[in-house]
C-alpha cells in the first residue's frame, strides 16, 4: 500500500473536488481502493492532523477547514517548480535539524533539488556553531543540490537564496526586507531569515550543498532571540506558509538555474541592489581579527568588498558582519 501521507492527499483532493461540498464514503472508498474500515481510519488520523471533517448520514464527508501544516501533500499542490520540490519532498512534524536530515539524505543518494521541511526543530543549527530558535509557525527547510559547480561558487548560492527569499517575501506578504551578506535577510535591522550552506566536497570538487533556510514568518516575537523579529510582527497578519515555500521554491530556482546556465552576472546585481551593507559602515570579526571600514562592492564570486580607513580594499569571504549606523 502507498504511504500515508499520500493517501490521506487523495482524501483531502477528492474532499476538496466534491460538488456541492459532499463525498460519500463509498464513492472514497471506491475510488481509492480500500475499505470503509481504513477510509475511517484516515479519517480520524486527519482529523487528528487538524483538517476538520463532517460526516453527514446519507451525505458523505465535508471538509470544513485545513490547517496550517507543511504536509507535502499541500506543498506539492502549489509548487511551481521543475525539479525542486519535485525529486523529492520529505516532511516532518518534528526534528532535530533539517540539515542534518537533507545531508543522511544526501549521503544516500538523493537527486539534486530534495527538500526536507520541518515544522519544528529540536536542534536548529545556525552559523558559527549558533543554534536557531525553531518554534511552531516559521518555515524551516533544507535543500539538497547538486550544481555540478566548483567549490568557489557556493558563496553565490547562498547570496541567490538570500535574494530568493527577500524577494519571495514581497511577493507573498507585501514586506520589504534587504540582505544582509553572506546569508541574511532584514527588516530594518531586526533579522527575519537565516541561512546556512553546508558542503560536502572534495579538494577541487563539490560533491554536494546542503543550503538550510529559517524564516521567522508567523512566529511570536516572544519565542525568538533578542534583535531578531518575523512577518506576522512587522505585517500585523498571518502569511499562509505553504504559499511562501512555494514562491520561495519558485524565486530560488530560477535563479540557481540562471547560476549555472549564465553566471553570477545579474544575480550580482540583484544582490547588490537588495544589500543592507552597500554604502554604510561594517565591523566584521573574522577568527582572527577585526576588520572596519565601508562596505562597497560584492564581487564577481559573492565576497564582500570593504574599504578601510586607508582605502585600503580587502576581500571577506565569511565572517560575522555587524552594520554600524554612520
Ligand atoms: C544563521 O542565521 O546563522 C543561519 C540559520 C539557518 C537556519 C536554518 S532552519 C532550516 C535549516 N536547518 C537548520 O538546522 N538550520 C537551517
Amino acid at each position: 500500500m502507498k504511504n500515508d501521507l499520500e493517501i490521506k492527499g487523495k482524501i483531502i483532493w477528492l474532499l476538496r473536488d466534491s460538488k456541492e461540498g459532499y463525498i460519500s464514503g463509498e464513492s472514497i472508498s471506491k475510488k481509492l481502493g480500500f475499505s470503509r474500515a481504513y477510509l475511517w481510519k484516515y479519517i480520524s488520523e486527519l482529523r487528528d492532523d487538524g483538517y476538520s471533517i463532517d460526516a453527514e448520514p446519507h451525505k458523505g464527508y465535508s471538509l470544513r477547514s485545513s490547517p496550517d501544516k507543511l504536509f507535502d501533500f499541500e506543498v506539492k499542490r502549489l509548487l511551481r517548480t521543475q525539479t525542486i520540490g519535485k525529486n523529492g519532498l520529505y516532511y516532518y512534524s518534528k526534528i532535530s535539524s533539517t540539515n542534518d536530515t537533507a545531508y543522511a539524505l544526501a549521503e544516500e543518494g538523493v537527486k539534486d533539488g530534495a527538500v526536507v521541511i520541518a515544522e519544528v526543530q529540536t536542534g536548529g543549527k545556525g552559523r558559527l556553531g549558533r543554534k536557531w530558535v525553531s518554534p511552531p509557525g516559521g518555515l524551516y527547510f533544507s535543500l539538497v543540490l547538486r550544481p555540478g559547480l566548483p567549490l568557489k561558487d557556493v558563496q553565490s548560492v547562498t547570496l541567490l537564496a538570500a535574494s530568493a527569499v527577500s524577494r519571495s517575501i514581497l511577493n507573498v506578504t507585501g514586506v520589504r526586507t534587504g540582505i544582509k551578506w553572506p546569508n541574511d535577510v532584514f527588516f530594518k535591522d531586526k533579522k527575519i531569515c537565516g541561512i546556512l550552506t553546508e558542503v560536502k566536497a572534495h579538494p577541487d570538487k563539490l560533491d554536494y550543498l546542503i543550503l538550510g533556510v529559517g524564516v521567522n514568518v508567523n512566529t511570536p516575537v516572544s519565542k525568538l532571540p533578542a534583535m531578531s523579529t518575523s512577518i506576522k510582527d512587522v505585517a500585523n497578519y498571518s502569511t499562509d506558509r505553504r504559499a511562501l515555500l512555494s514562491d520561495i521554491l519558485f524565486e530560488f530556482e530560477a535563479r540557481y538555474n540562471e547560476l549555472k546556465d549564465k553566471g553570477f552576472g545579474r544575480l550580482r546585481e540583484e544582490c547588490k541592489k537588495y544589500s543592507i551593507l552597500l554604502g554604510n559602515k561594517v565591523k566584521i570579526t573574522l577568527h582572527d581579527r577585526i576588520i572596519e571600514g565601508i562596505a562597497e562592492d560584492i564581487d564577481e564570486i559573492g565576497a564582500l568588498v570593504v574599504a578601510g580607513a586607508n582605502g585600503k580594499k580587502q576581500r571577506i569571504f565569511s565572517g560575522d558582519v555587524e552594520l554600524c549606523r554612520m
